[in-house]
């Protein structure tokens, strides 16, 4: 919530912009590596969240590591002062070029999802005479009840082994002479609020490793992945996620006999703490009665609402009325999904007012475009303005 005096003052930046709450992103961070701390858990940062340098310097001062998905990722890691050995390395398609810089920099872990990357990763770093650390993703086939866009744990998604490939494959994957499996990898999704489904990730990672373990392979450490949900609906209710729950019921469900326990949260540690700020340009109103407030954002700045249907909460905060409208508020895209809510009540809304789009800190300006040659967003830091 905005006081009118910080509300105006917000009016000397051009719009629109992001708004980064940096106190809010420490209590944030704070919250995580205080409770993880308690049970030895390792924190990566899934820096596709967001890589704005100041909120990459902030998340640096917490200790924590990196996991990236592309070599471009790791190259704004390392630039960012992060250590080669906390990144590890995910993604369903990487390049040759981007597999060398990542064996090169010598990084914690590539996170393998298939055998036919395995198999590229053993002959490039045999060129390099390497042997390379590897976490292999294996696909768990977990509904993790979320948004099916971000859902990447089901048996026909993309990311991951199929388990029974990699069973079949045991003799083939212990011949590779230029990789370790040092670790297990997992990540079902993002955005999810129904904590449970980390215990059936629990009781998964728990059969795979007796299993596995009975066929003679073993690994160093565990990497659950992120995926820890926020709260679009009510930010102010929830602005910092529920880290205790989620280790919680990972350190009573998970039999990982000794091992380092790794986590990659995004989207819990980055979300909450940025809001889209954004004008309104115009007011109009279909033929068919529809209330249109035309904003100056669109889906080139946070292209979550169209890409799927993501809902972000909208305060219109510079509106003194007290007459409630119902309007949908739309961008200024050359794209008919570019809306960012169909129907939302806001006080008597009108050119010139500023509306924030809340929790638009995770998965905003990484997913920015310059569709229709719109300039990217600026960021604006919370310490740099009164609150
Ligand atoms: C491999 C991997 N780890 C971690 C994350 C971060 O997920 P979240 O932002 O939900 O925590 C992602 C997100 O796409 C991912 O693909």
């Amino acid at each position: 919530m905005f006081s009118r005096q910080v509300a105006e003052e917000l009016r000397s930046f051009e719009t629109p912009f992001y708004l980064y709450d940096i106190s809010l992103l420490r209590q944030t961070l704070e919250s995580a590596v205080s409770v993880a701390k308690k049970y030895g858990y390792v924190l990566h940062y899934a820096i596709k969240a967001n890589y704005d340098p100041r909120i990459l310097s902030v998340v640096r001062d917490y200790g924590l590591g990196v996991d990236c998905a592309s070599g471009n990722e790791i190259r704004c890691a390392l630039e960012a002062g992060f250590e080669p050995s906390g990144i590890v390395y995910a993604g369903v398609g990487k390049r040759d070029k981007e597999i060398r810089y990542a064996i090169e920099r010598q990084i914690f872990a590539i996170n393998c999802e298939s055998l036919q990357e395995l198999d590229l990763i053993n002959s490039i770093a045999a060129s390099l005479d390497k042997v390379q650390p590897i976490g292999l993703r294996i696909n768990p086939d977990i509904d993790p009840k979320t948004n099916k866009c971000i859902d990447t744990g089901q048996a026909d998604s993309k990311f991951g082994i199929p388990y029974e490939e990699l069973v079949s494959s045991l003799d083939h994957v212990r011949s590779l002479k230029n990789v370790k499996i040092t670790g297990m990898h997992l990540h079902i999704g993002s955005q999810i609020r129904e904590l449970h489904v980390f215990e059936y990730l629990c009781e998964k990672v728990n059969s795979i490793l007796a299993h596995l373990g009975s066929h003679g392979l073993d690994f160093e450490f565990i990497d659950v992945g992120g995926g820890l949900g926020v709260n679009y609906d009510f930010p102010e209710n929830e602005p910092v996620p529920n880290f205790a729950s989620v280790f919680a019921i990972i350190n009573s469900h998970l039999k990982a006999g000794g091992r380092p326990v790794h986590f990659e949260f995004g989207r819990a540690i980055v979300a909450q703490c940025g809001e889209l700020i954004t004008s309104v340009l115009f007011n109009k109103t279909t033929a068919t009665g529809r209330k249109l407030v035309i904003v100056d954002a669109s889906m080139t700045e946070l292209l979550r609402p169209a890409l799927y249907g993501a809902y972000h909460n909208i305060e219109n905060i510079t509106s003194a009325s007290d007459v409630k409208e119902r309007y949908s508020v739309v961008g200024t895209a050359c794209e008919s999904t570019d809306v960012f809510d169909e129907s939302v009540s806001l006080p008597k809304t009108s050119r010139g007012d500023l509306l924030s789009i809340k929790s638009s800190g995770a998965y905003g300006m990484s997913m920015a475009s310059r569709y229709n040659l719109h300039d990217l967003p600026a960021a604006v830091y919370s310490d740099d303005i009164v609150r």
